[in-house]
Formats: structure tokens, sequence, C-alpha cells
């Protein structure tokens, strides 16, 4: 992008958690010695109940692929990230949160609150049946709800899986009965940029594809009319009302899971990604600390929905188990305008504000006025996660909210790490704009040679992204599904796991994220398998058959390129569009709306019947020049009636 190079400010560097010196010592300590590493950090960030004897024992080999750190030790999340505070931070906000509403009033929940809360919220599910291990799908807006949910599951050793609240009836039920919920908990109605989502009737609509023995949870959030079933539905606030405010941390195995999320692969079907209690606790913790050098009285802001990966490690367990503030924010970046995000900052003096590419595109496309005018001074570390930035978002970043004075973090990683692996460190690494820069500690990345898989030597280089070897906040295994683990990520490049990324390394060893390699594509930072939109396409009675790419797109990064034939019998017409444009987002929800659609009489395929996506990638891009041999194709001409109708040219 630019070889600009911008060094921490001397300012940061002295204050530091870590600085230059301190990142090259501890990052070759982590990899010469990660027994010795690991253990001290996971002696002195959490609280064990019963210590483990044995750190590592990891084997990335196809057929034996296994992740266990911590093993034989004993803990539990709710008590690191809430009872082990309450001696010295009981009356510290734990977590502020701002409502859609500006005008309506943020709450300031302190640790001693949050205690209370989540006593009583483990103790409603307890009285629900709810045992350890058991699954618990959490489909909450972004209300302190949805953390006491999830921190009363770790209290009592239920493992839970938030399904982010815009997903549809038919993704939420998807959900629930992969894992085999229990119970599911929701709210009447979610309130957001000043609409509202009917969450409760999306749940009863979910609900008929379930096991009718799913109990449902509702929190009566905005006090909206919903039906209720008898039997069935529980008025949560109610019941915690009733029940008693404590209830004891269960002792949990290191490896048992904490929660499972599901994400989207090249393959329909979306996997469900387990993570471990005290691996991942271990490294949300360590990356929230170190990556935004959160230091005490901070108040930490990461703009992200708790059903996303980065919502359940960068606004709950990092930031707790660190005894830190942080802010959750239920509305959305342009509501009532497009300055809401910078008068929150204002408003609660926030320190550390972390965001998407996407969200500052579409905010530095609204206007500078709503900007201009806001000092920010509180502000000292940004961070930016979820795609690649370009050099246009990152400049307005750096100079209209960091004021040119701040050092932005482009921090990459994925739902199955955990927590960050490539990133800079605010008082140690010289960012370069583009650039996720170096590895954080204990990380070892790679990049190989895409066809041959071998390891590139050279510094300077160009290939695939891959991890050679196991750190804490790895995914343990698919939920349900071991054998998919291990050939999604390690049977293609053996011995390594491989991230699904392209990258490439400057001579200085700074990586660049080049984007996905597979069939996967990220819309306005939410990641998407194309598959996934083809099967919904494909379930439409109209249609035959679909094929699904992405294109760039000026403020979600990648728009959602759908190639659709009809049935026979079907005429194209722009009302058909609408029709299948509703039906993704019925399926699926409004994040897979497809952008364009283009009808397309054929497909182009191998002799084989392979869809080649690569030419339908090309036609999209706008790139004609660049098809590549089209001559193994069964009928080639069906390439030039693509390009003769494609859209919006
Ligand atoms: C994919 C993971 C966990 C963060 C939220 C998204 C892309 C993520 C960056 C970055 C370039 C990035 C990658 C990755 N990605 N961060 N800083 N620079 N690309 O999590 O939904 O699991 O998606 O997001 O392609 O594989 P996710």
């Amino acid at each position: 992008m630019t070889d600009q190079t911008y060094p921490p400010s001397a300012e940061l560097v002295k204050n530091a958690h870590v600085d230059i010196a301190g990142y090259e010592k501890m990052y070759k300590a982590s990899i010469s010695d990660p027994e010795t590493f690991w253990a001290e950090e996971a002696r002195k960030r959490l609280d064990w109940i019963e210590p483990f004897s044995t750190v590592k024992n990891t084997d990335f080999t196809l057929g034996n692929v296994s992740i266990k750190w911590f093993e034989d030790g004993v803990l539990n999340v709710a008590h690191n990230c809430i009872d082990r505070h309450l001696d010295t931070r009981g009356d510290q906000t734990a977590i502020i949160f701002e409502p859609d509403e500006p005008g309506d009033e943020a709450q300031h929940i302190t640790y001693n609150q949050l205690h209370e809360k989540v006593c009583r919220f483990a103790n409603v599910l307890l009285a629900q049946g709810v045992m350890r291990g058991d699954r618990v799908v959490i489909y909450l807006p972004m209300i302190p709800e949805a953390a006491y949910a999830m921190l009363a599951c770790a209290r009592i050793g239920a493992i839970h899986s938030v399904v982010f609240a815009g997903f549809s009836p038919d993704a939420l039920a998807n959900r629930i009965n992969d894992c085999e919920a229990k119970v599911v908990i929701t709210a009447d109605t979610a309130p957001r940029g000043g609409k509202r989502t009917a969450l409760k009737s999306n749940t009863d609509a979910a609900l008929l594809h379930c096991s009718d023995k799913v109990r449902c949870l509702v929190v009566k959030h905005t006090g909206d009319q919903t039906t209720w079933i008898e039997g069935r539905d529980v008025d949560v606030k109610a019941m915690m009302e009733d029940v008693a405010p404590d209830c004891p941390a269960r002792p949990m195995n290191a490896e048992d899971p904490l929660f499972i999320l599901y994400t989207s692969g090249s393959t329909g079907k979306p996997k469900g990604v387990v993570h471990s209690s005290g691996g991942y606790l271990l490294y949300a913790g360590m990356t929230q600390q170190l990556t935004f050098d959160y230091h005490d009285g901070d108040v930490f802001w990461c703009g992200a929905d708790v059903g996303w990966v980065t919502g359940h490690t960068y606004i709950l367990y990092g930031p707790l188990v660190n005894g830190a503030t942080t802010l959750m924010f239920e509305g959305v970046p342009t509501y009532p305008d497009a300055s809401r995000f910078w008068q929150v900052i204002e408003k609660h003096g926030v320190n550390q504000f972390y965001t998407a590419p996407t969200a500052i595109r579409a905010l530095m496309g609204a206007g500078d006025t709503f900007v201009d005018g806001f000092e920010m001074p509180s502000l000292k570390v940004l961070g930016t996660v979820g795609e690649p930035i370009n050099p246009e978002a990152w400049n307005w970043y750096n100079d209209k909210i960091g004021k040119g004075r701040l050092p932005i973090v482009d921090t990459w990683w994925q739902t199955e790490t955990g927590g960050h692996m490539i990133t800079p460190l605010p008082g140690a690494t010289p960012t370069k704009p583009g650039s996720a820069t170096l590895p954080f500690f204990g990380v070892q990345p790679v990049v190989l040679e895409p066809t041959s898989g071998e390891e590139i030597e050279e510094t300077k280089c160009e290939g695939v992204l891959a991890i050679k070897d196991s750190w804490p906040g790895q995914m343990r295994t698919v939920w349900g599904d071991h054998e998919r683990f291990e050939k999604t990520y390690f049977s293609d490049y053996k011995g390594y796991y491989f991230a699904g990324d392209g990258c490439r390394r400057d001579e200085d060893g700074y990586y660049w994220i080049t984007g996905r390699v597979d069939d996967v594509i990220n819309v306005s930072g939410h990641r998407m398998g194309t598959a996934e939109v083809e099967s919904a396409l494909v379930a439409h009675s109209k249609v035959a058959e679909a094929a699904v790419v992405g294109y760039p797109h000026d403020v979600k990064g990648q728009g959602i390129y759908c190639y659709v034939t009809l049935m026979n019998s079907e005429e194209p017409s722009d009302e058909l569009k609408k029709e299948l444009r509703d039906w993704v987002r019925t399926e699926i929800g409004p994040i897979a709306s497809p952008d364009l659609i283009q009808w397309a009489p054929g497909l182009p395929k191998t002799r084989s019947g392979k869809i080649m996506r690569r030419i339908l990638r090309k036609i999209a891009e706008n790139d004609y020049g660049a098809l590549g041999d089209t001559s193994t194709l069964a009928d080639p001409s069906v390439v030039d009636d693509l390009i003769e109708n494609r859209m919006n040219r």
C-alpha cells in the first residue's frame, strides 16, 4: 500500500506494557520455549482452582489433530472475569451500556452488580435444568443481559452459542439443532438504529423446526407485545428476582468447551467453532491488554456485536478477565446520525476504540461535518479488524479520529484463532498502513507456496498464510465433527494450521493480508460462504442454479454478486430479483442480501460439471482481460453472454 512507517511516540513507548526491545525478547522466549512462556502467563493472569501440571499437548498431524493446553488445570471463567476482582474493584464499572437512543440513560454496571446479575441468571438456568456441558443458544441484541447470559453459562459450565441477532429464524433453527441446545435465550424486540427487530417472533418461527423440549427464555427488554407459550416461554427478568443472588462458580477443566460460535466456510453448512475455557481465556486477556495497551482505569470500547467472535473476546472475556471497564453499544454508527461513535467516545471518555474498515468507510462517506468539532482527547489507541484496511480509510481514521497522534493497530485474526494473531503492539511496533505487521507472542506465521505447500524461506515473498504451531486461543474442534475440523484446517497443507488467507511478507518481515483464497467472502466485515448464499437461492422454487462470488464494493469491501439460472418456465424480471433478494434475507438474514443479481442462461462449467468460479469472479470484477483459459469449458459461449449482460457496467 504505502511504505510509510509510523513509529510509536516516545510517550507511548515510555508507558507501554511492551516496548520494542521487550517485544523482541518476549517473542523469542515464546517461540523457543513455549511451555515455560505460557505456564508463566497462565499462572500470572488466571486464578486456578487446581494448578495444571502439563502446559502444551498439541498435534497438527492430519488424522491425529489434537489441541490441548493446561489440560489438567481446573478453573472457572466467570470467577476469573468477576469474583476475583470483587475485593479490589467491586465498585468499579465493569460494563458501560450505551443504549440505541442517545436520549436514554446509559447504565454503569459495577463488578459487584455484575456478580449478582450473573449469579441470578445462572440460577435461572439451573432452575430450567441446564447442566454442565449442556448447550444454551443466545439470540440477544447488544444489551447487558447478553453478557449476563454468557457469563452465567460459564459459571455453571454450560456451553453457550451466541447467534447474531441479525440472523433469520432458519439460521437460528439450524444452529439450535446442530448443537442440540436445551434452551434458547432471546428478547422481546431489539431496538437498533431507531428500528426494532422482532427477536421473540423470529425465535417462535425457529422453534417450529426444533425439538419441542427446547425452552425459551425471554428478556423483556422493550416491553413490546409478543406471543407467549405457557410452559415453554420463561420471563427471565421476573425469574431473576425470585432466585437466590448467589451461585457457586463450578470448577471446570481447562479444556472444557466455553462456547461454540458458528462461522461460514467454503461449504454450505456453517461450522460450530469450539473454544476452550483455559487457553481461550488466557489468550483473550493477554491480547486485550497488550494489543490495545490497556491500563487500569481505562475505558475500552470494542464496537463489534457480541454475536461475533470479536464481541466475545474483546467486549466480554478479554476486558473482564483483566478487570477492565468495557463499553457495550446497542446502536449503530449512523443513528441518529454519523457522529454517534464520536459522541459516545466523548461522553464516556473512551481510551481505546476498536472497529472495522467497513464502518470507517461508511462514516468517511457520510462527510467530515460529522466528525469535525470532536476532539476526543481521551483516545489513546485505535484498532481495526475484519478485512484489509485500504489507504483512504486508514488515512481518514488516522487524520480525523487519531488527529495524527494515535497508533492504529490493524489486527489480523479469525473466529478460529480466538484472539489476535498478527498485530502491532502500540508501544513496540512501527506501523505501516495496510499491514497487520508482526506476530503476537507464541504465534509462528509462515508463508507457503500455494501449490507445493513448501515453506518460503525468503523474507520478502507472497503465498498463503499458515501457522506452524499451536497457541492457547486456538479452536479445539468443530462441534460434533472433528473430522471436518481436520479436513478444513489441516489437510491442504500438511502439518500446518491453514487460515484460508493469502498474504505477502515484505523485506522487514511485515505481513500484509491479501484476502481469502477460498470461497469465503467478506461483506462489511461479516464472513460468508458463497455456498451458503447459493444454497439459499437454489432453495427457491423458481431458481434452477446459482453461483455466487464477491466483487469490490466501496463501503462493504466486498459485495455479493449472484449469477442465477431460472427454471425454464420462469421469465426474468426486476420483481423477481426483489423476490430473490427478500428470499435470501429470510433464509439467512439481512447481512446476506444479494447486492447484484445477474440472470445467467448458463454458467461456465468444466466438462465434468464443475462451475468455474474463477471466471465468474473476473466477470464480476469487470476484469475481462484476465479470464484465463476458457477452452476447457463445456460451452465457452456462455462466458460471452455473461460478459455481454454484466450488471451495472
Ligand atoms: C477473516 C476472519 C476475528 C476478526 C473478525 C472476523 C479477515 C480479519 C483482518 C485484518 C485483513 C482480516 C481474514 C480472516 N480478516 N482481520 N486485520 N486484515 N483481513 O473474523 O469472521 O472469522 O473472519 O477475516 O480474511 O480470515 P472472521
